[in-house]
């Protein structure tokens, strides 16, 4: 398995341009199986999340084909069953369950395991199918749902954590093929369900209230084709923002949407940093000291999770007390334990993790566990004396494309080691 080695205490200064966003495309390129027309995905980032999304796709009988950031789908004859050894290599394989189920009216899908952010349910998106008339069938570490007829319904995806993101998505791309009306209320509102929406909308589907707690669809007899760019990655915009806060001089970020970045921009502003925005571009620079922040993580337009472990990094050298809780994946902080491994000063208080700043982190090889977590290593890294190894590299290679050449056009000393 490779490792990267940081080497801490280079200056970054420069341009960085940010690629499309990983939570975007995953659901985008499932919901091409809604048709048998041929779609088109642009600015889709290469991911070995990607990579399994698009295996997936080819197992249930789509041509797939990449060229650099475009891919082409065309679902014909399909098959509905999603096997184990993909869906546990990557949890975001439940996004296939809706379209399958909107368009052949049935799909087998293995369940997919927790992982190291917490147990990850799927409790609503089989409520919302069940809603939409479908019979669900857990047997076997397979979920499996049939409808003969799916009609529309009022759907609330609320849980006990506030909405769900892929729920939202599943229920929606089920719904688009539905008879009649679905009011999905307690929607999630995140960016990437917005943009999935536009391109169902771009393949024929009536839906209404994206990005909003409440989205209308009308259902239709069937969608054709379309062509789709994904939006930018507001999550490895905002890495690239925390690693400008704790090793910059200015960096500056292209190809953003800064409006899907307020809920980050406006604390790293809080904690003394400038931050500038100009259409598509984002540029932060220091502007002395960093202060400690109390930061709560929310459903979208709130700040976010996949920022939670990232924001650690920073505050973990920020003079002061901070204090970070976690509201949507309580046991998101297997970053913790490695930051302290780095000489940080963290205490865990149920889901808040208490800051108090330090003068300088130390290198250390320390385990990357979560893909956000893995990043906000790296950033530590970046801040810490000496060398930082960091095993397990795959967890970051999973959502984000070349950090370690983007960093280093950027100014960092990364290596990475092929095991
Ligand atoms: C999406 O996951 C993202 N993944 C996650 O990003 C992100 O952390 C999460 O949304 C929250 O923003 C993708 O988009 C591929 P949820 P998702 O359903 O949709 C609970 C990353 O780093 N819940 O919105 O799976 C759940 O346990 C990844 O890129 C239920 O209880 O998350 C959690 O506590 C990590 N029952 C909360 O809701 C359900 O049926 C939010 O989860 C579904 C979810």
């Amino acid at each position: 398995m490779d490792k990267i080695l940081v080497h801490g205490g280079a200056t970054l200064k420069g341009t960085v341009r940010i690629s499309g966003s990983k939570n975007s495309a995953l659901p985008i390129l499932a919901a091409t199986l809604l048709t048998n027309d041929p779609c088109i995905v642009h600015r889709v980032p290469d991911l070995s999340d990607i990579h399994y999304m698009l295996t997936i796709l080819s197992h249930l009988g789509c041509d797939v084909e990449r060229a650099s950031g475009t891919v082409q789908v065309k679902a014909a004859q399909l098959r509905t069953e999603a096997p184990y050894e993909i869906v546990r290599k990557m949890r975001a394989s439940v996004c296939v369950l809706g379209p399958l189920l909107g368009r052949e009216k049935e799909a087998t899908v293995s369940l997919p395991g927790g992982c190291v952010i917490g147990d990850r349910p799927i409790d609503l998106h089989l409520k919302g199918f069940e809603a939409l008339g479908a019979a669900v069938r857990v047997q076997g570490g397979n979920v499996k749902v049939l409808a003969p007829r799916l009609k529309g319904a009022l759907i609330d995806m609320r849980g006990k954590y506030g909405s769900t993101v892929l729920g939202t998505d599943n229920v929606m791309m089920a719904a688009v093929l539905a008879e009649g009306m679905t009011v999905i209320d307690g929607a999630a509102e995140e960016p990437e369900v917005v943009d999935l929406a536009n391109f169902l909308i771009k393949m024929g589907a009536k839906i209404e209230g994206a990005g909003t707690s409440r989205i209308i669809i009308e259902g239709v007899k069937e969608l054709h084709g379309a062509e789709h760019t994904v939006i930018p990655d507001r999550i490895e915009a905002g890495t690239f923002l925390v690693a400008g806060a704790i090793a910059g001089e200015e960096i500056i970020l292209q190809k953003v949407n800064p409006q899907h970045l307020l809920s980050v921009t406006v604390p790293l502003q809080k904690a003394g940093y400038v931050v500038e925005t100009n259409g598509e571009t984002l540029k932060l620079r220091r502007n002395g000291g960093s202060l400690p922040l109390e930061l709560e993580t929310e459903p979208y337009p709130g700040f976010p999770t996949d920022m939670q472990a990232q924001m650690c990094a920073l505050l973990a050298t920020s003079p002061g007390t901070s204090r970070v809780t976690e509201h949507i994946f309580p046991q998101r902080f297997m970053h913790i334990a490695e930051l302290k491994r780095m000489g940080a000063d963290i205490e865990l208080e149920n889901a808040t993790a208490v800051i108090r700043g330090v003068g300088q982190l130390s290198g250390a090889p320390v385990m990357a566990s979560d893909l956000r977590a893995s990043a906000a290593l790296v950033l530590a890294g970046l801040r810490a004396e000496g060398i930082t190894e960091i095993n397990r590299v795959y967890h970051i290679d999973r959502g984000y494309e070349s950090i370690d050449e983007k960093l280093n056009l950027l100014g960092a000393n990364i290596e990475r080691v092929k095991a």
